[in-house]
């Protein structure tokens, strides 16, 4: 009896001693997974993409936290890769102190949604790096005649359906479209991001927020050929702070509307940003069609505008080239907007312009401080349907109805 219970004390012991030493190993040192040492050649030609998944498995199959880690170098990612989840343990930190290139050939991920993706994940992180979506052959390709034969291009880096991610110091040049997007997350970071690509260069959207809630952009630049920050249908409770833009299309809530059926965008703040030489400043765009979207509870404070062709905006009659939408209305309400403290140069004569639907009218429209000149004069207003007030310096004047 003695002899059972010393030693089975000895075994409750070990087995403690056991959990224990492992508990405080996999918090004090999450699994580390080098690409280099899983066969990624820095400047190869062969791509890495094996490496990066062989990395992925490990490190999502990890009970524990973990971390994938990508050196200095220029490491080719020569196809789409998807990191799918749900994990088993994590979180999962990706370190990159070097640059992931696509191939300068744009057909190799040309017809893809994405060029790097993360579907149905939870606590990831992605901090430094450069990834360098090489799109300018495919721009090209659409500027030119043959366009119809162009594919239509890889978002560079796509998370889907996840939550609690972190993205952080990045830098995201040339994406052959979107650079970077959230579709279906929860509870998303994304700070000190800088995006780069030619001014002139077709779709190649900043940051894209779709159907995602909790969702934070602080102190970033984005300088590209479409819009800096585009928030779109399904998005709420958005949060976008200290984020330098243009060139570009500026920060733009839609668009909106497109479909018949069509979750709204809801709960937005845009505060302390600088709009530079963009198409447009803060703007909410719609289609002139029938939908059950809507835009509510939105908040545009705090913004600089530098030579900005419409600083403020809401245009509800988005049709480009005029097909699938004449003669119709936006079903999209916008309600509640409110723009708080916007100064600085608009580089037309309308300023402001509020352009709401015949049936749905603006309503909630809220102005406070707004200060806005064309060469050296007060800018303008126009409002077509479109319903608030105003306190403070408003200036163009308010043309708000009630
Ligand atoms: C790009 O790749 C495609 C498909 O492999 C090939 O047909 C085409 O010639 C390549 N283009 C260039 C410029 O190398
Ligand atoms: C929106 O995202 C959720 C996950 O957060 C997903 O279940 C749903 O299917 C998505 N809806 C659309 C219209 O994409
Ligand atoms: C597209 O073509 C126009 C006219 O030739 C040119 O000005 C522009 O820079 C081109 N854009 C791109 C992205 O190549
Ligand atoms: C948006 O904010 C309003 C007012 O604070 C709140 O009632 C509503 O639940 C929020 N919507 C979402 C989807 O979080
Ligand atoms: C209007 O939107 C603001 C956020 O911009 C929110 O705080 C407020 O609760 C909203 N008002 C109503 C009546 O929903």
């Amino acid at each position: 009896m003695a002899a059972f219970n010393s030693s089975s004390a000895l075994f409750v012991f070990i087995f403690f001693f056991f959990l224990v030493h492992r508990y405080l190993v996999s918090a004090a040192t999450a699994a580390k997974y080098d690409v280099v040492a899983l066969g990624a050649v820095p400047g190869g030609k062969a791509g890495i993409s094996e490496a990066l998944l062989r990395a992925w498995e490990s490190a999502c199959g990890s009970p524990g936290p973990s971390t994938i880690y990508v050196p200095s170098g220029r490491f080719l990612v020569e196809k789409p890769v998807e990191f799918a989840g749900p994990c088993q343990g994590g979180p999962i930190g990706i370190r990159i102190d070097g640059s992931l290139v696509a191939p300068s050939n744009y057909t190799a991920i040309g017809s893809s949604y994405s060029w790097l993706s993360f579907q149905r994940v939870s606590g990831v992180s992605i901090s430094g790096g450069i990834l360098d979506g090489q799109g300018s052959g495919l721009w090209k390709c659409k500027n030119s005649s043959a366009a119809t034969n162009c594919p239509s291009g890889a978002m560079s880096l796509l998370f889907s359906n996840s939550k609690n991610i972190i993205i952080s110091r990045l830098t995201s040049l040339n994406s052959q479209m979107f650079h970077i997007v959230m579709d279906g997350c929860q509870d998303v970071r994304v700070h000190g991001v800088k995006v780069f690509a030619d001014g002139m260069s077709p779709n190649t959207d900043g940051i894209h927020v779709q159907n995602s809630t909790g969702v934070t952009i602080t102190s970033s630049r984005v300088a590209t050929g479409d819009d800096c920050v585009s928030i779109t249908q399904g998005s709420s409770d958005v949060w976008v702070e200290d984020v330098m833009c243009g060139p570009g299309h500026g920060i733009s809530i839609g668009s909106l509307g497109k479909r018949l059926e069509e979750e709204g965008v809801e709960n937005v703040t845009v505060t302390s940003v600088t709009l530079t030489e963009t198409t447009n400043g803060v703007r909410i765009k719609a289609w002139g069609r029938p939908s059950s979207g809507f835009a509510r509870n939105i908040r545009f404070q705090n913004v600089v505008m530098n030579n900005v062709e419409n600083p403020i905006i809401i245009d509800q009659n988005y049709c480009p080239d005029n097909i699938n939408c004449p003669g119709q209305d936006s079903g999209v309400k916008i309600s509640n907007v409110t723009y708080q403290n916007i100064r600085g140069t608009s580089a037309t004569r309308v300023g402001m312009k509020f352009d709401c639907s015949t049936t749905n009218p603006c309503t909630g429209i809220r102005l406070e401080d707004v200060e806005l000149t064309y060469k050296d004069k007060p800018a303008e207003a126009l409002c077509v349907n479109a319903g608030g007030t105003a306190i403070g310096t408003t200036q163009p004047a308010n043309c708000l109805g009630v």
